[in-house]
């Protein structure tokens, strides 16, 4: 039987967590293949649509990650995806999408191990889940 793998968006902040997976790769440390990333300039600009789109087509796990509380470039962006996500997870069931498949985590620009550790954890929770919507295909 083939092992599931799962696709996972990941919205991450320019500042931090993508220069977390810059420095993981420049480290040669190794993350799961399942990790589409997606720069985007601050977590406060992830719109929920973004999200409940990249489940409905397609995706088995979203990730947001930024910059730790009180280090957002813009002051308060984090605060705002961390609300959305609450929001967000009370939202999904509703499409037929466990919660459990969107995350949100703090990765600072120095955080090149805890990255490639985390992504391997989310790849493997997600894969635990399954997919999230069978009948779709990717198409991201
Ligand atoms: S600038 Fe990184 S989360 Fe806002």
């Amino acid at each position: 039987m083939d092992i599931f793998e799962p696709t996972i968006i990941a919205f991450v902040c320019n500042w931090c967590t993508y220069t977390a997976a810059d420095l993981a790769g420049t480290s040669r440390l190794s993350y799961p293949k399942n990790i589409r990333l997606i720069r985007v300039m601050c977590t406060g600009m992830v719109d929920p649509q973004y999200v409940i789109k990249a489940f409905l087509e397609g995706a088995d796990g979203v990730l947001i990650s930024g910059c730790h509380p009180g280090d957002c470039h813009y002051i308060n962006g984090n605060y705002k995806a961390r609300r959305r996500v609450k929001l967000l997870k009370e939202i999904l069931p509703q499409f037929g999408i466990d919660s459990r498949r969107l995350r949100l985590t703090w990765i600072g620009a120095s955080d090149g191990i805890q990255f490639a550790g985390i992504m391997g954890n989310l790849v493997a929770q997600t894969r635990e889940l399954g997919p999230a919507l069978p009948d779709l295909q990717m198409v991201i």
